[in-house]
Order: structure tokens, then sequence, then C-alpha cells
């Protein structure tokens, strides 16, 4: 058995699902998470391993970028092989001054751009949120942690032309970073009756002038970070 974009067999998938957006980064989470994991999947490039952490199954496969890529596979991981909870492992821009590169956001919710959710309830502003559990035990796990805060980002369709006066309105509104692909994530976990998160590193700021980049030693404790939270949420 396979889907158009996923050549595993059903029963090669986990309950849960860690899913950043990079194949290369979805290797190397699997290699540190799991080691003994099997490839279940390579159509595209769109690697996915299953194996164990702490005894306990678990999934990892990236998503591509954008919320059209992202929906693909998240579609026929929910449709096709039975998986209950999804959480984006990522990255996002900081808009907030709230944030600064390397926290971690838990985005609570998603606004978004686009007509990714509109079709779901004609005629309402629909709301995509993570699911309350997750996010519960995603925060948990970070253990009054400064650095990670949990609140809502915008999943855009661009990456490029959006104007900067568009991001500051959303940021003097709550909104603490931008990013690309939970908005449809957590339309298509409440679609399914599914569950969804996503855990952001903010890995550039758009309008901190005294930003610097990460030391590589930050990105390994920061990627390690993100992971903790993530495996606690798919595992809560
Ligand atoms: N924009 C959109 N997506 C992103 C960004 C950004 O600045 N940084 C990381 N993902």
């Amino acid at each position: 058995m396979s889907t158009p974009h996923i050549n595993a067999e059903k029963g090669d998938f986990a309950p849960a699902v860690l899913m950043p957006g990079d194949p290369k980064r979805a290797e190397r989470m699997a290699r540190y998470l799991m080691p003994e994991a099997k490839l279940v999947t390579d159509v595209r490039g769109i690697l996915g391993f299953t194996g164990e952490v702490n005894g306990k199954p678990l999934s990892i496969m990236a998503s591509g970028m954008g919320q059209p890529s992202l929906s693909i596979y998240v579609n026929e991981l929910f449709m096709e092989y039975d998986v209950q909870r999804i959480i984006r492992v990522g990255t996002c821009g900081g808009i907030s001054s709230r944030v600064k590169i390397g926290d971690v956001i838990i985005a609570n919710g998603a606004h978004y751009e686009g007509v990714i959710n509109t079709y779901w309830v004609d005629g309402i502003h629909y709301s995509a949120i993570a699911d309350f559990e997750l996010v519960r035990a995603a925060a948990a796990a970070a253990e009054d942690d400064p650095n990670v805060v949990v609140a809502p980002i915008i999943s855009r369709d661009r990456f490029y032309g959006v104007s900067e006066a568009e991001n500051r309105a959303l940021a003097a509104n709550g909104t603490m970073g931008v990013e690309m692909e939970a908005g449809a994530l957590y339309g298509l976990a409440a679609h399914y009756g599914r569950q969804a998160l996503a855990v952001l590193t903010v890995s550039d700021h758009l309008f901190a002038s005294d930003s610097r980049d990460m030391t590589a030693e930050e990105r390994e404790s920061n990627f390690q970070k993100a992971l903790k939270l993530a495996v606690a949420a798919a595992h809560c």
C-alpha cells in the first residue's frame, strides 16, 4: 500500500509524528533521537523514519516548505496511516519584541493568509488552534524556561514580498513569529479529529536591530530543547 506521496506500508507510521520542514533535518532528528529507526518512505526525498524513544513508538517525516506541501503529507498521514498527532518542529522569524533569536515558541494558535482553512466552514473566520493537551505537555516540559513562550504566530503563504507594515501590525496585536506551515496543520487536525502542535525556534528576527546569529553550540542546544518539548507532546 502507498499513497501518491508516501511509499510506506500501512502500520509503518507511529501514532505520533514529528514534522520538520526540511528533509535533512528529519534525518538528523531521527539519527539523534532514535539511531535504530527504520526508513519507511522516501518519495521526492521527503524521508520518513519510524523508531522508538524511551520505549514508545515515534515517526519523523518532513513536510517540505509551505502550507500546500505540508497539507499533502498531513492529509495522507491522517487518512491512510492512522496517525493521531503531528508535532511540527520548525523555525520561524521573530516579529515581536517579546522574542529573540534562539527562543522557542509553542504556537497555541496560527493566524494564516490565503484560503488554506477557509473551505472548512463557509463565511466564518476560522481559528487555527493547537491541541490543548499537546500545548500543556510541551509547556510543562519547558519547566518555566524564560526563553520558551506559548503564543500565536502567523502562517504565511509568502516568504518574499511581505511588507514590514503587515508584520509590524501583527506583532502589535500579539503575534510572535512568522512561518509558513502551522495554520494548515491545525486546520487539518481539527478536520480529521486529530491533534497537532507546532514548536518553533526563532531562527531570525525581522525587526530586532541588535540580533546576532546563534553560535554552533547555541544552535545545538536549541535543537535539543525544541526536540525535548516536541517529544513530550508526542508522548503525553
Ligand atoms: N518568514 C517566513 N517563514 C520563516 C521565516 C520568515 O522570516 N523564518 C523562518 N521561517
